[in-house]
């Protein structure tokens, strides 16, 4: 059975997935691009970057994925759904090169983009949503790409197999929280941490 995994979600200490006041200028809120400037450090992301501990798990974000799911809050800023030519941040070829599919409450027609990307909109439960990825991924896995719902969502139900968190050392104080209603949700895992000397730690839950 193909897995469902999760790869370079970034928290801040308190537990924030993203920053508060999310728009088209700030697409994490608050946050700015605190979150992720250890991923932008890093050889994934930029040739020019590290290839250390923060690049070894970065790069595991790419192999062996068929399909991602995402939530509307991660394809487009709030009230994208009243935007017809909206395709996504990511210009004509986006980076995911499979199907995605974006939960959402408002539908609409498929988006086949360059590069092998296609944005399917999906009004569904978590589990209902995964079966149709995972048929379209053909053996392959999942990646659930986010935000902080999306992803609170998925594990709630138990549908995570490999989950890679990165503690960035903010405190953000307001956003989307990541954490909340899955009390004991490591009991379920075999969980690790390693620490970077760029000041991140790298946790992962696998089951
Ligand atoms: N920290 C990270 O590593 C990371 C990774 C990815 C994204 N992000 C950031 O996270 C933010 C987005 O996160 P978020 O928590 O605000 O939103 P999100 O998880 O991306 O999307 C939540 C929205 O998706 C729709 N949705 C979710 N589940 C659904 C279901 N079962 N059925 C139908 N629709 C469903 C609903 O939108 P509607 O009701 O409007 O349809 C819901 O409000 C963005 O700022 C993004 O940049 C962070």
């Amino acid at each position: 059975m193909s897995r469902v995994r999760v790869h370079n979600f970034s928290i801040s200490l308190d537990g924030f997935g993203t920053g508060d006041g999310q728009s088209l200028e700030a697409p994490f809120g608050h946050a700015g691009q605190r979150l992720h400037a250890w991923m932008f450090a890093t050889r994934f992301w930029d040739d020019a970057g590290t290839a250390g501990v923060d690049n070894a798990f970065a790069e595991r974000h790419e192999p062996g994925i068929g399909a991602e799911i995402m939530g509307a809050g991660k394809f487009g800023p709030p009230g994208w759904q009243d935007d017809a030519e909206w395709r996504g941040w990511w210009g004509p070829n986006p980076p995911f090169h499979t199907p995605v599919y974006v939960l959402t409450h408002r539908p609409r027609p498929p988006l086949e983009m360059d590069g092998g990307t296609t944005f399917h909109f999906v009004d569904a439960e978590p589990v209902d949503a995964l079966a149709v990825a995972r048929e379209a991924a053909d053996g392959q896995d999942i990646r659930i790409g986010g935000g902080a719902t999306t992803l609170r969502e998925f594990l709630a139900a138990g549908l995570v197999d490999h989950l890679h968190v990165v503690q960035v050392p903010i405190v953000l104080g307001r956003g989307v929280r990541l954490w909340d209603g899955l009390e004991a949700l490591e009991e379920q895992y075999d969980v690790e941490a390693v620490s970077s000397p760029s000041g991140v730690t790298h946790l992962t839950f696998t089951r």
